[in-house]
């Protein structure tokens, strides 16, 4: 992959991403948006890790948002087994000094796209915690459809907390 978004890239991870990685990812408000498989405090050795199972993924469908000069964040998909085996689910996280440029949601396009269309699968879908309203906008920019609310949903930070959902289909 590798797909130019203006003067932001979405290429294939090198494992010399590794430092500018474990420098954007080691904050806490970018923690508390993911799932506790994201590490906190992050060190080099797990964005090392990371970096080491993305490249291993085959085909290739977690990717590193860049510019020209290193690794600013990353964006995925992870295709279901089973009956759930043409759908996946999207997950991003950005650097905090480039959030509000519309960096993700231009990436959030570019992938949700090669997932349907290069990958053939039928749908797309995230599940951003309620209160992660910068998330729920880029899906609503994107052009996601909102499904709902997953009440109760996750435990994150000592809470119990709600999701919601929003999907992209091929179909409809
Ligand atoms: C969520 C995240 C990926 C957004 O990336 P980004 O490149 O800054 O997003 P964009 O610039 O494309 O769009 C952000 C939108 O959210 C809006 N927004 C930001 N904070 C907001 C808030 N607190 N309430 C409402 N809207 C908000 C912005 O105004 C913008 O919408 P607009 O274009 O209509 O003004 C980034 O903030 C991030 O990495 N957060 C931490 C990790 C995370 O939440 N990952 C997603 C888990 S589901």
């Amino acid at each position: 992959m590798y797909q130019e978004m203006g003067e932001y890239i979405i290429r294939d991870w090198r494992i010399e991403d590794a430092p500018s990685i474990a420098r954007y990812a080691n904050n806490r408000k970018i923690w508390l948006n993911l799932r506790d498989g994201f590490p906190h405090p992050y060190s080099l050795k797990d964005a090392k890790d990371f970096i080491s199972q993305a490249m291993a993924i085959k085909p290739a469908s977690v990717f590193a948002i860049a510019t020209k000069t290193e690794a600013i964040g990353s964006i995925g998909f992870f295709p279901g087994k089973d009956v759930h085996r043409f759908t996946a689910e999207i997950g991003y996280w950005l650097a905090e000094p480039f959030w509000g440029k519309g960096i993700v949601t231009e990436a959030v396009k570019r992938i949700s796209s090669y997932a349907i269309h290069d990958m053939k699968l039928h749908r797309i879908s995230a599940e951003p915690y309620a209160t992660n309203k910068a998330s729920a906008r880029v899906l609503e920019k994107a052009g996601f459809t909102y499904e709902g609310i997953l009440r109760a949903s996750a435990f994150k930070d000592g809470e119990i907390i709600d999701q919601v959902i929003y999907s992209l289909t091929r179909i409809r």
